[in-house]
C-alpha cells in the first residue's frame, strides 16, 4: 500500500499558502497548515479540510512543537509564512529589522532544521516563498528584500548540503500576487487601485498574478524529482525585462 503523502505549508491561512494548501489536498496529500492565530486558522482549516497548528514564526519552541507533530514523515514543507515591511531607510529601528529576518530567515532555518529527520524519513523536499523583489529592487523595499535575498542564498547552500541525504531545497519567488498581504503594507484605500494599475501596466502580461498561480509552481516543484538548489519565478515576464 502506498503511503499518503504529508505536506506543511506555513502561513497556510492566507494568499498563497492558503492556495497550495487546497492544491495538495486536491493531489492527494495530506495537509496541515500553521499560523499565528488560532482563530485564522481554524476557519481556514475547516474551509479547506486540512490539519491546523498554531506557531508563530519568530518563536523557536513553537517551531519546535510544529516540527514533532511529523514523527512518522515529512514529504513538503513549504515556507511562505512571512511578512513584507516596506518602509524609508530612516524609519527602521533594531526591533523591526530583527523582527522582520526572525520571521522572514530565522523562522524558516529553524522549522527545517528541526524537520530534517521527518524530510529524510521520505525523501521529501522544501519549497521556499521568496520574491521578485531580490534582483527588481523597489524604493523602501530594502528591509523586505534583504530577508528574501537571504532566502535565496540559504536555498542554494542548504540544496548542496541535504543533496546526500535525499531533501530537495528549492523556492518560487513571485512578483505582484493578488494576496492580503497587499492589504497589510499600510497603503490608504483611495490610493490602492491606482498603484494596482500602474503596477499592473509594468508587468508584461498586464495583471497581477493569483495565489493558485503560485500554488502551482510549488507543487511542480515538490514532484520535480531531479530539480534542486532552483529558485523558479512566477511573475507574469518581468524577470524578462
Ligand atoms: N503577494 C505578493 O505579491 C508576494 C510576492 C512575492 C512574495 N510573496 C511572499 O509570499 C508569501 C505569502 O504571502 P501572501 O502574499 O500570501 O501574504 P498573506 O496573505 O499576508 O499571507 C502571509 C501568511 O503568513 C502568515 N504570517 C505572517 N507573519 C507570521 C508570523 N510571524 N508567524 C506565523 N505566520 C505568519 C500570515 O498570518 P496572518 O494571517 O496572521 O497575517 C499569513 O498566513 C510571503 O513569504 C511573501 O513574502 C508575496
Amino acid at each position: 500500500m502506498t503511503q499518503q503523502k504529508t505536506a506543511l505549508v506555513t502561513g497556510g491561512n492566507s494568499g498563497i499558502g492558503f492556495a497550495t494548501a487546497a492544491l495538495l489536498k486536491k493531489h492527494g496529500y495530506l495537509v496541515t497548515i500553521s499560523g499565528r492565530s488560532e482563530a485564522a486558522l481554524l476557519e481556514a482549516a475547516a474551509q479547506l479540510g486540512v490539519d491546523h497548528a498554531v506557531a508563530e514564526m519568530a518563536n523557536p519552541e513553537h517551531l519546535e512543537r510544529l516540527a514533532a507533530g511529523f514523527p512518522h514523515g515529512l514529504d513538503l514543507l513549504v515556507n511562505n509564512a512571512g511578512i513584507a515591511q516596506f518602509m524609508p531607510m530612516e524609519a527602521h529601528t533594531a526591533a523591526i529589522i530583527d523582527h522582520c529576518f526572525q520571521v522572514n530567515v530565522r523562522g524558516p532555518m529553524l522549522l527545517t532544521q528541526a524537520l530534517l529527520g521527518s524530510l529524510e524519513q521520505r525523501s521529501g523536499s522544501v519549497v521556499n516563498v521568496s520574491s521578485i523583489i531580490v534582483e527588481n529592487g523597489k524604493p523602501h523595499a530594502s528591509l523586505y528584500a534583504a530577508t528574501k535575498g537571504a532566502v535565496d542564498a540559504m536555498v542554494r547552500s542548504l540544496a548542496l548540503e541535504l543533496a546526500p541525504r535525499g531533501i530537495r531545497v528549492n523556492a518560487v519567488s513571485p512578483g505582484a500576487i493578488e494576496t492580503p498581504m497587499v492589504d497589510k503594507l499600510g497603503i490608504p484605500d483611495e490610493l490602492k487601485p491606482a498603484l494596482i494599475q500602474e503596477q499592473s501596466n509594468a508587468i508584461p502580461m498586464k495583471r497581477f498574478g493569483q495565489p493558485r498561480e503560485v500554488a502551482e509552481v510549488i507543487l511542480a516543484l515538490a514532484k520535480s524529482s531531479y530539480v534542486t538548489g532552483a529558485i523558479w519565478k512566477v511573475d507574469g515576464g518581468v524577470n524578462a525585462c
